[in-house]
């Protein structure tokens, strides 16, 4: 319920003033974020603004600039007729102005700790800039590597996915939505952004309801089970339906059935483009169609504020629906305790104090050097020894950019520090470093092979930094080819032919099909885009000063004809997993439907050996009871490791066909040289559901496989396991 006095305001709005609380506008102020990133529908200018804040036509703005901005705007509020706050909304997708690895980076960390720890930094920098409300984190299990908004997720897994999920909300809201340096989350996008088909960025969606709830559904669920105080409808079509205007989803699913009583806002014009999907006939009907399916914010088309109070008068729309969107829109408010006090987060000296701190550094740096993943190290060619030879080359071997990665709408590439900075400050006093382009991204560089070999050829080893520029992933930015792009791939085979050894670095916001030289340098590093502290992260693990254990949260495929990949796939009635390739048998012509580089697979500086699966209660789940799965993992190295060892599980016969396997556990162990430690799961019957025939989650007896492995698809141990 609301307090009285806020309660009281319902009775006394008019109807505009009622839309008015459900109109969301990006922030028109000269030089506002906003502006430069979302070019659709400009609004009317700072002015107009303004003067909607003091007509009570405005609930907030979004990606505006800092607390002078927000002051302003705020003061206009505040001379309204009821005095209600604005709301200051933003993208703070991945760090504020101290910039985190990207969050399909940081995923790779398989630590959903340091995700709370980077998102309650970007809550603290991005509140003391007076933003109450962050349009993250994106949950959306992405499971095709064309798509480009897989960048801002968790990758391709349910397990990983929630608990990103719980853990960047968490860290986002804090302790307290009241406090001053915290934001309230949104977790986006409802539901099924992320399949949208072939890949393609707003693509319609056709799912059965039972992956949507097995597979779509659960992060969702797990961000409002922390909290999340609200939720931002996708902009794709669902079966049908377009998420903005699906009553199903908005309502039966999210209010009905999960209980959630927060605030649902459509995304960009996401009302408005029913027309286009050809679901709504004009304006006034896509108003209509997103309000009664439950959508109780309107971002950016201007339509609720617009259409509303006729709709309301007409009878179209029922006054205690506008009513219930109102009170939610007013209960957030409440919450983040803009009633109490407007200005809470609205400080300048706090925004100067709390912005880029060195200690928000750090925190990127550690957070930059654990999203790293060491895909291959054949000879041990890593960690380099100090004082060498090193050639940099490649597009991304030096210079302020592509560094922060996409959806950064407050960091910039000059805050940050790039690979030779970092590589020149670990090298050692007596090293050599060279700096040579070789390419440009998408296009060959006049002379720039010829220079990037005779660099080669001038060094102990060569660092080839190359992969996708920023501007490759993110919103609208689907690739039909996951590769690294034909002009580097030249340079990298230019290069190779030098026989020098080559430890590549790629940068990339999504899995990608590697092949070739690329493919057959003895060292890759997966960097993907690391932040304010990139260059220094990546330093510390090409010195050794850090022991890489990023694992990769999305599997890199063979090739984009495999798109989707993912390791959770069904068996089919004619699997191939492996070995040679068996005719009239699932796989593509000419290779295996396996990844390439697996799901959770990510090497040490360590000597990593599985041993000894051991299942507890002598191989029995009982019904109410729990099973202990165990495994002995020892590092027989020189160097200590981090360690993430993975607990997979497969349900051998089901009235559902089950996936081929499904991460069920993790754990990061730390294994000094010579080290052994016996590392034990708990599985429980929950581990186990599914959504079975009758749409509910289940479980069912019978027999189960279960490993204790380094990845999705090779090594560690088996085992089996009954449910009784
Ligand atoms: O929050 C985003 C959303 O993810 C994509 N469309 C624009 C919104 C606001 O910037």
């Amino acid at each position: 319920a609301l307090p009285l006095a806020v309660e009281a305001l319902v009775g006394q709005m008019t109807l505009e003033e009622k839309a008015g609380q459900l109109t969301l506008m990006a922030a028109a102020w000269a030089g506002g974020a906003a502006s430069k990133l979302n070019p659709i529908a400009p609004t009317g200018g700072y002015e107009s603004q303004l003067a909607d804040a003091g007509a009570g036509r405005l609930t907030g703005v979004f990606n505006g600039n800092g607390a002078k901005m927000a002051l302003a705007m705020q003061q206009a509020a505040m001379r309204s007729r009821l005095k209600i706050p604005l709301i200051f909304a933003a993208d703070v997708i991945h760090g504020f102005r101290t910039v985190f690895p990207v969050p399909l980076g940081e995923a790779a960390s398989f630590d959903p700790t340091l995700a709370e720890r980077t998102a309650r930094v970007a809550a603290v920098e991005a509140a003391a800039a007076g933003i109450d409300w962050t349009f993250a984190p994106m949950v959306d299990i992405a499971r095709d590597a064309r798509w480009g908004r897989g960048v801002e997720g968790a990758g391709e897994d349910v397990l990983l996915g929630c608990d990103f999920a719980r853990a960047r909300v968490r860290g986002f809201q804090g302790s307290a939505l009241t406090a001053n340096d915290a934001v309230m989350a949104c977790a986006k996008h409802f539901a099924a952004y992320g399949a949208g088909e072939g890949g393609l960025d707003y693509n319609s969606v056709d799912i059965s309801e039972r992956t949507l709830r097995d597979v779509y559904f659960p992060p969702f669920e797990a961000a409002l089970d922390v909290g999340a105080g609200s939720v931002m409808a996708a902009f794709n079509e669902v079966a049908g339906i377009p998420a903005t205007a699906n009553h199903w989803l908005m309502t039966e699913v999210l209010r009905d059935e999960w209980g959630f009583g927060g605030l649902t806002v459509s995304d960009y014009t996401g009302d408005m483009e029913l027309i286009a999907h050809g679901f709504a006939a004009d304006e006034r009907d896509a108003a209509r169609l997103a309000f009664l399916a439950g959508v109780d914010m309107s971002m950016q088309s201007a339509l609720y504020i617009k259409y509303l109070p006729d709709l309301v008068r007409s009878g179209a729309v029922p006054m205690a629906r506008l009513d219930q969107a109102v009170r939610r829109v007013l209960r957030v408010k409440v919450a983040l305790g803009l009633f109490a006090d407007p200005f809470r987060r609205i400080d300048a000296k706090r925004e100067a104090a709390r912005i880029g701190t060195p200690a928000n550094r750090a925190v990127a740096r550690d957070a930059a050097r654990r999203s790293i993943v060491l895909l291959k190290n054949d000879g041990a060619l890593l960690p380099l020894a100090q004082n060498r030879r090193i050639a940099l080359i490649g597009p991304f071997a030096a210079g302020q950019h592509d560094l922060i990665g996409p959806w950064n709408v407050y960091g910039s590439d000059a805050d940050a520090i790039d690979l030779a900075t970092g590589v020149r400050a670990q090298a050692g006093p007596r090293a050599a470093i060279s700096v040579t382009p070789g390419s440009g991204v998408d296009a060959p560089l006049d002379g720039g092979i010829a220079a990037a070999v005779a660099a080669a050829q001038a060094a102990d080893v060569v660092v080839l930094a190359i992969g996708e520029s920023q501007d490759m992933s993110g919103e609208a930015q689907a690739r039909t080819e996951i590769v690294v792009p034909a002009a580097q791939r030249a340079l990298a085979e230019a290069v190779a032919a030098t026989g020098k050894p080559i430890v590549v670095l790629l940068k990339n916001g999504r899995a990608l099909a590697l092949d070739g030289a690329v493919l057959a340098a003895p060292a890759i590093l997966v960097t993907w885009f690391l932040g304010s502290e990139g260059g220094p992260a990546i330093a510390d693990i090409l010195f050794g000063r850090f022991s890489p254990s990023g694992r990769l949260p999305v599997s890199f495929s063979r090739a984009t004809g495999q798109a989707p990949y993912y390791y959770a796939h069904k068996a089919t009635g004619r699997p191939n997993p492996d070995g040679p390739l068996e005719p009239f048998k699932a796989h593509y012509r000419g290779i295996p439907n396996t990844a390439l580089f697996a799901f959770g697979h990510g090497l040490t500086y360590g000597q990593i050996a599985y041993a000894g699966l051991d299942v507890s209660d002598g191989g029995t789940l009982s019904a109410d009871g729990t099973l202990t799965v165990s495994a002995t993992v020892s590092n027989s190295g020189k160097v200590a490791a981090d360690e993430v060892v993975q607990l997979y599980v497969h349900d051998v016969a089901a009235s559902i066909t089950r996936p081929v396997r499904q991460l069920k556990a993790y754990r990061r162990v730390s294994l000094a040289p010579g080290a052994s430690q016996k590392v034990s799961f708990t599985l429980r019957r929950a581990d186990l559901t599914f959504i079975g025939t009758d749409m509910k989650p289940t479980v069912e007896p019978g027999a189960f496989r279960v490993w204790i492995a380094p990845s999705a698809e090779a090594g560690g141990v088996e085992g089996r396991f009954t449910l009784a």
